[in-house]
């Protein structure tokens, strides 16, 4: 029997591998992790991550070939297959601070491998990771390999959250890297051989290493720069008196552009977006090439923008001051059904508006008070810790109150901000919330869900992301 271990389980560990476990019966798979907490709760009824149809995925292999658990050392030692998937936080500190990844995590999982091993093993880069990175960690195992033999694959996720265990179930593509020599070649067929169990063959591509690394990054650039085209049109769209949703239609029609991924938004947030173009533009730094990073750096930039745009038409909308005024925030999580606050716009917002000392209102059906406090005082980067690494938040921030309904939050609000896309935010009853709120009621709508002509009826202003302002 084939055994699998996956190092790190979290929001990429967890899910893929339990849809392994789940299309291969005669595999038996291990998700390790250091996080007692994690591992605790993988072992529970509350799953540590929030995604749809994961529940059932997990329930349905757990005890019998998939295993949570945090004897890393026992399960790395027996695994054939060694899936690495820890935090590859940006550095804070030193050289290419602010924007090469720091692989502490990525190191100090290698040389545990190295130092348990006794037979040969695959080891595979899931967690995104820079380009080269694979021959760091070869480099680490081979120098300490007690003649055990180690080839290194690079096999970057796709899933993405809120949508995981479909992107799992039915991924566009697997892509796999590996060394060009027989050896490397046998090994990737061996990994092939475990998504052939539900994946298509020829959607299953093989590449060398390096070209593996640098798709994902670039896959996450091109995504990004979609958001961040179109999220420049809003802006130009609300100058000019254009409605960016038509402009995306129009422009999506077109077969060679495609309609997906084109929704104006307060901005992209999520893991990847950021510290992967982050890691490209430091590549591109270190190669000699400052205008390929000065290009990617402006999809970060305008990205930046947008969130600020937003507060500021949020204040001038409010007279020039927030100072002392209630704003209701609906949605906290980066983008909807998922928990997942990692750079979520939200926090920007919410900083800047903190920063105009204004009271916050936030519900989020998905996201605890805990996290929301933390988030709201930690540092930038500081999030890409093992939990029980980070800086512990100091004092909760107190004109923050968190409410677990969205009438709650908007009781005696001035103004209400939707942030996240969540489906409910389309069903609210707003004219009994616009009854409860101050008056004017504004609505800033940075997500385009509610019906604006609707609730200009009730009476509320409302501004929503690139479309004709109130009259
Ligand atoms: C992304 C990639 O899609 C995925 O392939 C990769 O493996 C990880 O990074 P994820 O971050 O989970 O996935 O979510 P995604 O759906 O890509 O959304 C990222 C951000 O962009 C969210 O904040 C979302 O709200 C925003 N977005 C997305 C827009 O603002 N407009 C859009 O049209 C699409
Ligand atoms: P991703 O979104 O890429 O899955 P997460 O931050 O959700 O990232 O998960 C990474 C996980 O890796 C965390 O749960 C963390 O505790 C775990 N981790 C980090 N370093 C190690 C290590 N050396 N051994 C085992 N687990 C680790």
């Amino acid at each position: 029997m084939v055994k699998i271990c996956c190092i790190g389980a979290g929001y990429v560990g967890g899910p893929t591998m339990a849809v392994i476990a789940l299309k291969c019966p005669l595999i038996e798979v291990a998700v390790v992790d250091i996080s007692v907490s994690r591992i605790t709760a993988w072992n529970s009824d509350q799953l540590p991550i929030y995604e749809p149809g994961l529940d059932d995925v997990v329930k349905s292999c757990r005890g019998k070939n998939l295993f949570f658990s945090t004897d890393v050392e026992k399960h790395v030692a027996e695994a054939d297959i060694i899936f690495v998937s820890v935090n590859t936080p940006t550095k804070t500190r030193g050289l290419g601070a602010g924007k090469a990844a720091d692989l502490t995590y990525w190191e100090s999982a290698a040389r545990m491998i190295a130092d348990v091993s006794k037979s040969d093993k695959i080891v595979v880069e899931k967690s995104t990771v820079p380009v080269k990175t694979a021959e760091a960690i070869e480099k680490i195992l081979t120098h300490n390999s007690k003649g055990i033999k180690y080839q290194i694959l690079s096999n970057p996720e796709f899933l993405a959250e809120g949508t995981a265990i479909e992107d799992l179930f039915g991924p566009d593509r697997v892509l796999i890297g590996g060394r060009e020599t027989p050896e490397g070649q046998k090994a990737i067929q061996m990994l092939k051989d475990v998504y052939a169990h539900w994946v298509p063959e020829e959607r299953i591509i093989c590449t060398n290493l390096w070209s593996a690394e640098l798709s994902k990054l670039a896959a996450n650039a091109f995504l990004a720069q979609r958001i961040s085209s179109v999220n420049a049109m809003s802006a130009l769209c609300e100058a000019t008196g254009a409605d960016v949703a038509e402009v995306s239609h129009a422009v999506g029609k077109d077969t060679r552009i495609g309609p997906k991924f084109l929704n104006a938004s307060v901005g992209f947030g999520g893991s990847c977006f950021q510290k992967d173009i982050l890691n490209l533009v430091y590549i591109c730094e270190c190669n000699g090439l400052p205008e390929v990073a000065n290009y990617w750096k402006q999809v970060i930039k305008v990205n930046d923008y947008q969130k600020s745009r937003f507060v500021n038409r949020i204040v001038t909308s409010m007279f020039n001051t927030v100072s002392g005024k209630k704003i209701a925030i609906f949605g906290f999580a980066f983008k909807k059904d998922t928990g997942d606050t990692r750079e979520t716009p939200a926090i920007d917002v919410c900083k800047g508006l903190l920063g105009d000392k204004a009271r916050l209102s936030i519900y989020d059906p998905q996201v605890t008070e805990d996290q929301i406090q933390r988030d709201l005082s930690m540092n930038k980067f500081d999030w890409d810790h093992p939990v029980h690494l980070q800086p512990m938040s100091p004092s909760s921030v107190k004109q923050v109150r968190v409410e677990w309904d969205a009438y709650a939050a908007a009781k005696g609000a001035h103004g209400l901000c939707i942030l996240t896309e969540w489906d409910e935010f389309k069903k609210l009853d707003y004219q009994k919330i616009y009854d409860k709120m101050m008056k004017p009621a504004l609505v800033f709508d940075g997500r385009n869900v509610v019906k604006a002509e609707e609730l200009r009826e009730i009476g509320f202003i409302v501004y929503s992301i690139g479309r004709p302002l109130d009259p």
